[in-house]
């Protein structure tokens, strides 16, 4: 099957990313994909971080395979299973305690904007107040909850009703604008005109927002305020979780302890849909069935996520991960900077954004087309889109890592000589 016109005919017309990429994948294997004639391409999108293990990960692989074959069970509601208590022993020993962290895990629908939704309204239970502090740039998901926190203009215009409860305030190294100042100044002075949050949402790496990087100090200073007025501080590690950044949790890097933390995306290992919401004990007051969904107990996402957690741990994947951002970021200072002194680039870990709104912000775009033409899926992210967003799985190839990237800027060379 390679014809699209099954789409074009039958498919809504939200559809969004197939648009960039008009061919009919069918295999995945690791950082490679393959549509229905064969041809290969480098994922440099990576399903928006869900895929972080690689796609078809053979240790994750065999242990969904391994269950399915044995009729074990798959949908469970939310009761007790042996798969789930697997997933829980497994997050806590491997991941919270050597971290020195002491959460509650949620299990909320299987997208992370519902566990966003789960976020804000415990905040704001626990508080009793309605307000939610988040950031210019932010991305949180597509409910309304989660919307009103969401920043940018085309997916607030789907709402269809005015969203609320939220103040927006700049974030870390908006140009012109001191964050922290404009924070202090927000919740200290009794004529700023906002009343006091219930908590305050961020993500420590904005993705959708244009791969915008919180400095560490910035993050320590959030979380001083959040303490010093009594406000919860909730990180939504949904992109950048996982390993992402070079930690498993982005805000490991801070020092900090977020009050709430939500995952999604590669939590299951597998690509599997699944979300949590990480809670304080003390804050964790929710009465039974309080956010109820039918699929927060997907058996095969507990098994992934298990199966993920030990590929992470086994093959010290932080340390994987550091080791290769340094080729990442080498190869755009050394190798893209130079091809316009107008570009610019942030990131971390493994992701990273080009920046060409200095030469026009619809260059990015092109330069996707390019790359796609040239065999690699990359996306645009950020202000106006006009941030190239790179974020391959964690378990790259060096080999196809280092293609990847000169297909990057053999596609930017073509898009400016446009
Ligand atoms: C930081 C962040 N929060 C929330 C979401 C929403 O997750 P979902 O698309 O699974 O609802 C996303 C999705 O891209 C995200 O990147």
């Amino acid at each position: 099957m390679t014809d699209i016109s099954v789409f074009e005919e039958k498919e809504s017309q939200v559809r969004s990313y197939c648009r960039k990429y008009p061919v009919v994948f069918d295999r995945a294997v690791n950082a490679l994909l393959f549509d229905s004639e064969g041809n290969r391409y480098i994922d440099f999108l990576d399903a928006a971080g869900s895929m972080n293990y690689g796609h078809n990960n053979p240790e994750i692989k065999k242990a969904v395979l391994d269950y399915l074959s044995d009729d074990r069970i798959i949908n469970a509601l939310d009761m007790y299973t042996v798969a789930k208590a697997e997933f829980i022993e497994t997050f806590n020993r491997d991941i919270l305690a050597p971290r020195g962290l002491d959460y509650k895990t949620m299990f909320c629908g299987p997208t992370g904007t519902n566990a966003v939704e789960a976020a804000v309204k415990l905040a704001r239970k626990n508080t009793g107040r309605t307000e939610i502090i988040a950031f210019g740039g932010a991305f949180h998901g597509m409910t309304l909850g989660a919307l009103s926190l969401t920043t940018d203009r085309l997916s607030r215009e789907g709402a269809g009703l005015p969203l609320t409860n939220v103040t927006h305030v700049p974030y870390d190294m908006t140009p012109g604008l001191d964050s922290i100042r404009y924070l202090r100044w927000v919740l200290g002075d009794d004529h700023s005109g906002t009343d006091k949050p219930a908590a305050i949402i961020l993500e420590t790496i904005q993705a959708e927002g244009g791969i915008n990087v919180a400095s560490v100090s910035w993050l320590k200073e959030v979380r001083e305020i959040c303490d010093e007025q009594g406000i919860i501080m909730i990180v939504d590690d949904i992109q950048v979780g996982n390993g992402r950044s070079g930690d498993f949790f982005s805000f490991e890097r801070a020092g900090i302890v977020p009050d709430m933390v939500v995952l999604s995306k590669s939590i299951s290992g597998f690509g599997m849909p699944m979300s949590i919401l990480l809670i304080k004990p003390q804050l964790d007051i929710f009465r039974p069935a309080e956010h109820n969904g039918t699929f927060r107990g997907n058996q095969l996402s507990f098994v992934g996520g298990t199966a993920g957690i030990k590929f992470f741990v086994n093959h010290k994947l932080d340390k994987e991960v550091k080791r290769k951002a340094v080729i990442i970021e080498s190869f755009i200072k050394e190798q893209i900077m130079p091809i316009d002194p107008r570009l610019e680039y942030r990131g971390i870990g493994f992701i990273w954004g080009i920046d060409m709104n200095n030469i026009s912000p619809s260059l990015a775009l092109k330069c996707v087309h390019k790359a796609f033409e040239n065999g690699l899926i990359c996306e645009v992210a950020g202000r106006n889109d006009g941030v190239l967003k790179l974020m391959p799985a964690l378990t790259v190839e060096d080999s196809i890592l280092e293609e990847g990237l000169e297909i990057v800027r053999k596609s930017i060379i073509s898009a400016l000589d446009e």
